[in-house]
Formats: C-alpha cells, sequence, structure tokens
C-alpha cells in the first residue's frame, strides 16, 4: 500500500475528479459549511451532500461518518464524509481516530484507492502522519487463527491519495508518510506480540522475537538466561520466574546512532507472558487477559526498532525481564524474604505483584548503564486503573521536569496519560518486620504504592513510570484502535525519542 500525494493547480478542488473507488472527506466539526471542498463537492452532486447530511444529521461529530453513492457525477463512485469534532477542541488521536474509520469503510466495500481530503487548516506534515498513522492501523487485525475464508479475505487497498492544496512541499509528505508506516508498523508488531496467546509467547519466544528484531534493524542484542541472571544477582527476577516450566529470558536491545548521541535513554518494558498470579493465584476472570502482561515489553522491544529506522539522535536500551508468573511446587512464597539485584532485602507478601519485583531488578540493571533518564511501561495494577478508568495511563516519577517533556510528547503522539503523585507518607505501606521492604501496600492506593516500590530501585537517574494496565488493551474497536492489544506508548517513545527537523 502506498501514499501519494495529490495537490493539483487548484489543490483539493481536484477532489471530485480524482479516480479512486472511495473519497473521504475529513471534516471539523464547524466547517461544514465552510469547507471549500464540501461546498465544491456539494455542487457537483446538485446540492444533494448538503441535504443528505441534513437528514441524517451529519454534525462531524468525532469518528462520525456519512456514506453517499455519487452515480458518476464525481469520479469517484463513493462519497465519504468522516467527522473530527470540534477544531479547538479535537486532540492528535481525533485526527488518527477519524482516518482509521475510513479504512474500515474501505475494507468494506473492498476499495482499492481511496482519495483522501484533509480539512483546512489541518494539512501540515503532522496532520498527514496523523491521517496515515489512522489509515494504517485501522486495517490492523490479529487474524492468524481465524480458517474461515469469509474472515481471510484479504485487504485489497493499493493507494491513499492525500490531497493537500496547492502549497503542499513533496519532499515533506513523503517523510511524513514514511514516519508514519514506521511508527504505524511498530504499533501494529506490539499488537501481535500481546495478543499472541501465552502458549506461544513465551519468554523464549520474546527473546527470539527481539533477536529478530535486532537482525532486521542493526541493534546490538543480549539474551540472559538464569544462569546469568543469578551471575547478576536478579533475585527478585528470578524468584518470580521459579515457579514455572518455561525459562525466564532478561532482555536486552541497544541502538547507537551513528553520529555522537545526544544523551542515553533506558526503556523498560514488563515482560510477564502470563501472570496467573502465583500462589497468591488470580480468581478465572481476572486471569483470563493475562497473556497481555508482556505489553510494557512489547511496547519498548518495537519501539526502539522504529527509533532505530528513523535515526534517533538518542543512544537508547530497551530491556525487559521475561517470565511467567506461575503457581508450581517450586513457586516463590508468601513469606519469602528476595535479595534484589540492589542488594535490598524484600518480605513477599502477594505473589500476584510481581510485576515491581521484576520490573526492581531491571532497573537496578539499567542504572549499571548509566542512563541520563529512565522510562518503564508496565501493565502494573488494577488499582491504576480504578484511578484513571481503562484508556489513561498513570504517570509517576522521581523528576518533574522530565516527567512535563514526557506528557507532551504523549499528548502530541495522541495517548492519554495523567501524573499521579507518589506520597513518601504512602512507604509506609511498604514497611516489614523482617526484611527492608514488603511487596505490596493496602488496596487503597495501589498504583502509588506500586509506583513508590519502584522508586527506591531508580536512584537518583530521573525516571518516569507508566503504569499501562489500562490502555495497552480495549475491550472493544475505537477509531484507530483495535479490540485486544493496542501497542500503546510506542507512538510517544516515537514523538518523545525522534525530534522532528
Ligand atoms: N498484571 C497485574 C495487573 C493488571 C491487572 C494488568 C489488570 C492488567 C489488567 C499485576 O501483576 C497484578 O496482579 N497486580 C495486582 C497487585 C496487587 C496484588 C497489589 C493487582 O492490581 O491486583
Ligand atoms: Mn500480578
Ligand atoms: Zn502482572
Amino acid at each position: 500500500m502506498k501514499f501519494t500525494l495529490f495537490s493539483g493547480a487548484s489543490g483539493t478542488s481536484a477532489a471530485g475528479d480524482l479516480e479512486v473507488d472511495l473519497l473521504a472527506v475529513a471534516l471539523y466539526k464547524e466547517n461544514l459549511s465552510e469547507s471549500e471542498v464540501f461546498t465544491l463537492l456539494n455542487q457537483r452532486l446538485d446540492g444533494l451532500l448538503v441535504r443528505v447530511a441534513e437528514e441524517e444529521r451529519f454534525l462531524g461529530k468525532p469518528q462520525q461518518t456519512l456514506s453517499v453513492h455519487t452515480h458518476g457525477k464525481i469520479a469517484a463512485p463513493r462519497l465519504l464524509l468522516v467527522g473530527i469534532g470540534p477544531r479547538g477542541e479535537s486532540s492528535s488521536a481525533d485526527l488518527r481516530h477519524a482516518t482509521a474509520k475510513v479504512s474500515r469503510a474501505a475494507r468494506s466495500v473492498g476499495a482499492r484507492r481511496i482519495g483522501l481530503i484533509l480539512p483546512a487548516g489541518r494539512t501540515d506534515t503532522r496532520a498527514v502522519e496523523l491521517a496515515a498513522e489512522g489509515i494504517l492501523l485501522g486495517r490492523y487485525k490479529f487474524d492468524r487463527y481465524l480458517t474461515s475464508d469469509e474472515a481471510k479475505r484479504p485487504d485489497v487497498l493499493e493507494s491513499v491519495s492525500i490531497g493537500l492544496g496547492p502549497e503542499a512541499d513533496a519532499m515533506a509528505f513523503s517523510a511524513a508518510t514514511r514516519r508514519a508506516e514506521i511508527v504505524a508498523d511498530a504499533v501494529a508488531r506490539a499488537r501481535d506480540l500481546v495478543n499472541e496467546p501465552a502458549a506461544e509467547m513465551t519468554p523464549t519466544r520474546l527473546a527470539a522475537v527481539a533477536e529478530e528484531l535486532a537482525r532486521a534493524r542493526g541493534l546490538e542484542v543480549e539474551v540472559f538466561g538464569p544462569a546469568r541472571c543469578r551471575e547478576l544477582g536478579m533475585g527478585m527476577f528470578l524468584a518470580v520466574a521459579q515457579g514455572s516450566d518455561e525459562e525466564p529470558r532478561f532482555i536486552h536491545l541497544t541502538y547507537r546512532p551513528k553520529t555522537p548521541a545526544k544523551k542515553r535513554v533506558c526503556i523498560i518494558g514488563k515482560g510477564v507472558t502470563f501472570d496467573s498470579g502465583g500462589l497468591s493465584l488470580k480468581p478465572s476472570q481476572g486471569m483470563e487477559d493475562m497473556k497481555v502482561d508482556m505489553a510494557g515489553s512489547a511496547a519498548v522491544i518495537q519501539a526502539i526498532g522504529a527509533l532505530a529506522a528513523l535515526e534517533s539522535p538518542y543512544e537508547i536500551h530497551a530491556l525487559a525481564a521475561a517470565t511467567e508468573n506461575m503457581p508450581s511446587g517450586k513457586s516463590y512464597k508468601l513469606g519469602d524474604v528476595l535479595k534484589s539485584m540492589a542488594g535490598k532485602t524484600v518480605e513477599i507478601n502477594n505473589t500476584d505483584a510481581e510485576g515491581r519485583l521484576t520490573l526492581g531488578d531491571a532497573l537496578t540493571f539499567a542504572l549499571t548503564l548509566k542512563p541520563d533518564e529512565i522510562f518503564d511501561f508496565a501493565t502494573l495494577t488494577g488499582a491504576c486503573m480504578v484511578a484513571l478508568g481503562p484508556n489513561i495511563a498513570g504517570v509517576m516519577t522521581n523528576n518533574q521536569e522530565l516527567t512535563d517533556r514526557w506528557l507532551a510528547a504523549a499528548k502530541a503522539a495522541g495517548e492519554e496519560m495523567w501524573q499521579l503523585p507518589l506520597p513518601d507518607r504512602l512507604k509506609d505501606q511498604l514497611k516489614s518486620d523482617i526484611a527492608d521492604m514488603k511487596n505490596t501496600g493496602d488496596r487503597q492506593g495501589g498504583a502509588l504504592t506500586a509506583g513508590l516500590f519502584l522508586k527506591e530501585f531508580a536512584g537518583s537517574t530521573p525516571w518516569v513510570h507508566v503504569d499501562i494496565a489500562g490502555p495497552a488493551t480495549e475491550s472493544k474497536e475505537f477509531g484507530a484502535l483495535t479490540k485486544g492489544g493496542t501497542g500503546f506508548a510506542v507512538a510517544s517513545l516515537a514523538e518523545y525519542l525522534v525530534p522532528r527537523t
């Protein structure tokens, strides 16, 4: 599938003559009547567009669509209006969600060629990127386990012509669509890793994926088995792993830019490939989706591939302590005292709070690399979803300045994140009588005590913790998001680590 630019002497007025199977016009809520393209197409359609829009109450609300057959009055047999929402209030995500609707509509009618007109005033290269990302992500399907021909029906989309004004710059356009292709592909591959059943996506398999990616993108890769992890003293990570028949893998991918790096950044992802809870076993309902507990590692692994392709100016290390959390005769037990790589001892009062144990040792390993900044992405607590709902990530930190820059990037990327505090007072909840810490506090403030636990391992290095328990998955399709894994955090990482020149 390729993106092409069409501008023409009179810009988007050529839309009616564009030979495509589906012509889509993205509109802000208030610019139906102001839209030059809308007016021109309405004329070509003898006023039909205005009448149908009125009858069907098309107002340009977010993701609202209106499909019209054009009966030879314009070159495209089908016209699709898609809403973005109010111009002033709409986010990066709204434009991406709108164009995802376009590629879904194109799929359902078997369109090979799409024409897409962006709203006046939103034809900058960032808008092109978001529109292209939406087109690509709306087509995402995880269908490798479906066997019927109907379900397997291939996507026939060949080209998307995006209409910009006559001032459009072809070089900037192709740079924007290339960036969108790289980011959307990394998001899709992260979704694949999350959607793959845990029986397949084991720690060993995840490491193999990382090794394959390293070859494809020219990254350095190191994978540690349990013996090397023991030498390093990763007592918390290994305790979580010991109940499983699957061996753990500690994955370390490195990207070095060609020119001297401006800073060194570690991105850590939680890599629990299945979280049964261990001896603190989850009830069946709570366990059902726990193949998603490696979504953080899926995001950082695929993100570093994209960062390499986009030639980030920074040295980047992606780290994942991959393991299952299982009950067995070998499992770590409640009351056990673990020795972390950092030397701190931890008394276990809940084996289902395993993520912070794996991440604690990964943070200590990260510190040995002497990074300027550390980020971790983890499906860490149900409490974070209680606090912020199912779609917003919780952000906790030991450095406000770094967090401000991170949140700005996330907002530009169209991924919702909200900062939560790390109140020192709650550290009392983690006090143990026989060890330096316990691994869990009370039910209330559960996202914060998890964050406080991790903070102990970050030391004084600027660190941002992102709890993605909610947004890592979707329960139903929403715009560019598909049901299941979302690839959350990949777009923000690209935004933060690949500055636009
Ligand atoms: N992986 C879970 C958190 C989770 C829950 C992620 C729902 C995605 C959706 C994590 O390991 C966990 O079990 N957390 C416990 C912590 C508790 C024992 C302190 C939780 O949230 O209940
Ligand atoms: Mn757990
Ligand atoms: Zn977990």
